[in-house]
């Protein structure tokens, strides 16, 4: 195991009708002037906001909204944002719904803080130093945003995502209420749960031995999702299979799982590109993505593959061959994301063949121009992955 510091300081404040408490907690945290951001209307449909601007109201404190946030946030209303809070003197940016509108939320209070053009901390010219107070209240199980030290915003002009991480990302509170996800429908659970599953894999698929514990965690992680998913889905009300998905979800991604591990990050890049260009849906392209990536580990290490097989998908294990063991396993994988309807590979997503080249030139390299450090590809063999993906199929296994 590494040596690390963990840094989390966000409180989460967990349970049903917890939305309710929200002025409490901005009062708790220093926030007296708040900016609620919300996406394309699901929070105002559901009465959430209108929950929120009462709890606030209640509070004795002041608040404006700013919605409009769409999947895959833009910059444009980023900047929209960053004006009215030096505008209006807000000191809380409060994020509410999925991670769109929170890594909104994120860029908000960061930009404010930051005298340039915010996109300067995307691009990586500058790194943030200070940003305004920042709460939110997730609708969503998937990006683990309510926890996580990253954002991600979409370039309009050059259909780019870019992620920032900082420890700065990481929200003073956030509000998890399993309810608040009865309305989402099947399938953003289904994008949620291979979103969370690949915050897990990004972790889990690691060179550092002696990690046995984040190991465990890891796999206990991706177990609760597969069933839960199925659960949730099958009953969109039942508040245990949707807890359980909340949990999974922010654990998955505040960092706990990847203590004292190299962690990967290689499927998320080449998802950032594919999400940039056709603006689809995270976990849809994660999903799409996930087969192909996990088949080229083979020749690098079947065995952690196997272990993923064995504890996770109770495949037995076979000692002679610990790459027909991995291959179940994939299988199995590939088995729950087609039963929740995702993709599994990239033209059933929609991508065009034609832009593979195009999307392995915009993926962000290391300095030594690899992606990734559990097997780092190269740039030919990011493009190769992608041309794998896109025709992904079961028979690829045999
Ligand atoms: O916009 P509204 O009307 O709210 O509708 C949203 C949106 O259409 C809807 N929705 C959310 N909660 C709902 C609901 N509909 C009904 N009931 C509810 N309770 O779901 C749709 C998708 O929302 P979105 O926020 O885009 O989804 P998600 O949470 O999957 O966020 C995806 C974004 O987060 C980034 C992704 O790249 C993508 O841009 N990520 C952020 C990360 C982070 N900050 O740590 C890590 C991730 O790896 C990821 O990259
Ligand atoms: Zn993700």
């Amino acid at each position: 195991m590494l040596d690390f510091d963990l840094y989390s300081p966000t409180r989460f404040v967990f349970g049903l009708d917890r939305e309710n408490e929200v002025g409490k907690w901005v009062r708790a945290v220093g926030g007296s002037r708040v900016l609620i951001h919300y996406g394309g209307g699901s929070v105002v449909r559901s009465g959430l906001l209108d929950r929120v601007v009462r709890s606030l109201n209640d509070a004795g404190l002041w608040s404006i909204q700013l919605g409009g946030v769409k999947p895959n946030p833009r910059d444009s209303l980023v900047y929209t944002g960053i004006d009215l809070c030096r505008r209006e003197n807000i000191d809380l940016v409060l994020g509410i719904g999925g991670g769109s509108a929170l890594d909104s939320a994120k860029a908000i209070a960061l930009g404010v803080c930051y005298d340039g053009d915010f996109w300067d901390l995307y691009s990586g010219i500058a790194a943030p130093q200070k940003r305004l107070l920042l709460g939110t209240i997730v609708t969503l199980p998937a990006t683990g945003s309510e926890g996580s030290n990253s954002s991600v915003v979409l370039r309009e002009s050059e259909k780019i995502k870019r992620g920032l991480r900082s420890d700065l990302n990481r929200p003073d509170f956030s509000i998890i209420n399993p309810a608040l996800t009865y309305t989402l429908p099947a399938w953003q659970i289904a994008c949620g749960s291979a979103d969370i599953i690949a915050h897990v894999f990004e972790r889990y698929f690691s060179n550092t031995p002696d990690v046995e514990l984040t190991d465990r965690l890891c796999e206990a992680v991706i177990r609760t999702v597969v069933e839960m998913a199925g659960t949730s889905l099958n009953n969109p009300q039942d508040c245990g299979s949707r807890s359980n998905l909340m949990w999974a979800s922010t654990v998955a991604h505040n960092g706990s799982l990847g203590v004292g591990r190299q962690e990967d990050w290689s499927s998320h890049a080449l998802e950032h590109g594919i999400g940039g260009m056709y603006d689809t849906a995270h976990g849809a392209g994660l999903a799409a993505l996930t087969p192909a990536w996990l088949q080229r580990l083979l020749p690098h290490d079947p065995s952690r593959v196997a272990q993923l097989a064995v504890r996770v998908f109770d495949v037995p294990m076979d000692y002679n061959n610990p790459q027909s063991t991995a291959k179940a396993g994939i299988r199995k994988l590939v088995h729950f994301y087609q039963s929740l309807g995702l993709p599994t590979a990239l033209r059933e997503l929609g991508v065009n063949q034609r832009d593979l080249p195009e999307l392995a030139g915009k993926v962000k390299l290391k300095a030594d121009g690899t992606l990734g450090f559990y097997y780092p590809l190269t740039s030919a063999e990011i493009l190769s992955l992608y041309e794998r993906a896109f025709d992904w199929s079961l028979d690829q296994l045999d």
